[in-house]
């Protein structure tokens, strides 16, 4: 059956192993691939250049999608953004107009705070969207426009696949409110598309990082806390790294943006705190590195996740690296939450915790 753990120990290794396959099913709904264009699915048409803000809210895992999103939709298409968690969205009685899009991204579709944000925007009179994975979900129902992510059933009670069909969706999203506003040019988005079309293959390979993985499981294990800092598109997931590794191994984590280190966090580096840090080559790749700078130079313990031109330019020696292959700038995020999902799964082994039912924790939270 379907919630068949297959030979998978976990529900949560099925789920990172599933990514390939389901990514392809989720881009496959949104890309026209020989025509290098982003098409919705059929009923969910949507013109991003008659509104003038997206509003995002939702929760855990799925707000740091929209967290992501975030950076593409201000990006590609100049669409500003206005984002917050749900439980605190509803009470900040934030001007709303007429010219916003409400965009709700839910795994369950079934989460309290976030459906009560939902219809709190829907008593203003706004046009409501949704990214769900369930479709006959309440979310889903009350939305007007709704957007699948088509991960199939999640069990394990920590998003993985939800999370990055989630990102490839709202990838899809943005670059398709590029288009529409005129930010994107055909031949751009042609781009974007190719890069997109790529995500299973791209994840495929992050996988092969596994046996490499696993063997940091032992050093994580020790650990009392962990501090994962990324800059851009990879400080939400320095949010989501540290996210899982609370959440299944129990080790006090926190995500920082790289820059934010500065500011508070660098108190806490000595040799007991490790420092995870997400950096593809990218264009703010060198101001990552000063950080890291400052964390070595004070004995802070380093984990470097990056691709090979990032392990040659990062001119200060990370104790341990994980060298993912060099991607496009709207994959990457999507990719490198791989490797950190794979770190929390195999500390949490390692330590013997419930993976898939971590204490305290609740899939689908259906009370505020
Ligand atoms: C719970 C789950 C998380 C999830 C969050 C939001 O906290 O444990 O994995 O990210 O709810 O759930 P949703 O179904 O709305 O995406």
């Amino acid at each position: 059956t379907m919630m068949d753990k297959g030979n998978y120990r976990h529900f949560m290794a099925k789920e990172i192993h599933e990514q390939p396959e389901v990514l392809g099913h989720a881009i496959s709904q949104y890309l026209k691939f020989n025509e290098g264009k982003v098409a919705l699915p059929e009923g969910n048409d949507f013109d991003f250049s008659k509104i003038n803000r997206l509003v995002i809210s939702a929760c855990g895992t799925a707000y740091y999608a929209g967290l992501t999103a975030k950076y593409w939709f201000e990006k590609y298409a100049r669409l500003p953004v206005d984002i917050d968690i749900a439980s605190e969205f509803r009470y900040r009685e934030m001007p709303l107009g007429e010219g916003d899009l409400a965009l709700f991204i839910s795994q369950s579709g079934e989460t309290a705070d976030t459906l009560a944000s939902l219809r709190y925007c829907k008593e203003q009179g706004m046009t409501i969207g949704a990214v769900v994975n369930v479709p006959e979900s309440t979310i889903a129902r009350e939305s007007d426009l709704v957007f699948p992510i088509f991960a199939g059933p999640e069990i394990g009670v920590a998003s993985t696949k939800a999370f990055t069909c989630q990102l490839a969706v709202l990838a899809s999203l943005a670059v398709l409110a590029g288009r529409q506003r005129g930010n994107l040019s055909e031949e751009q988005e042609k781009e974007l598309v190719g890069a997109l079309s790529e995500l299973p293959a791209h994840a495929m390979q992050a996988l092969k990082l596994e046996p490499e993985i696993e063997k940091l499981a032992p050093w994580m294990s020790k650990k009392h806390h962990a501090l994962f800092l990324g800059r851009g598109t990879s400080f939400p997931l320095a949010l989501e790294g540290a996210l899982k590794l609370k959440e299944l191994s129990y080790i006090h984590a926190e995500g920082y943006a790289a820059g934010e280190l500065k500011h508070g966090p660098i108190a806490l580096i000595d040799e007991n705190m490790p420092v995870l840090v997400v950096a593809p080559f990218d264009g703010v790749y060198e101001k990552t590195v000063s950080n890291m700078q400052e964390v070595a130079a004070r004995g802070g313990e380093i984990a470097l996740f990056t691709d090979e031109k990032g392990a040659e330019a990062a001119g200060v020696a990370a104790d341990q690296m994980i060298i993912l292959p060099e991607l496009p700038e709207i994959v990457a995020p999507l990719i490198y939450a791989l490797p950190l999902q794979m770190l929390s799964y195999h500390t949490a082994v390692f330590m013997g915790t419930d993976v898939d039912q971590p204490r305290n924790l609740a899939k689908s939270v259906t009370v505020e």
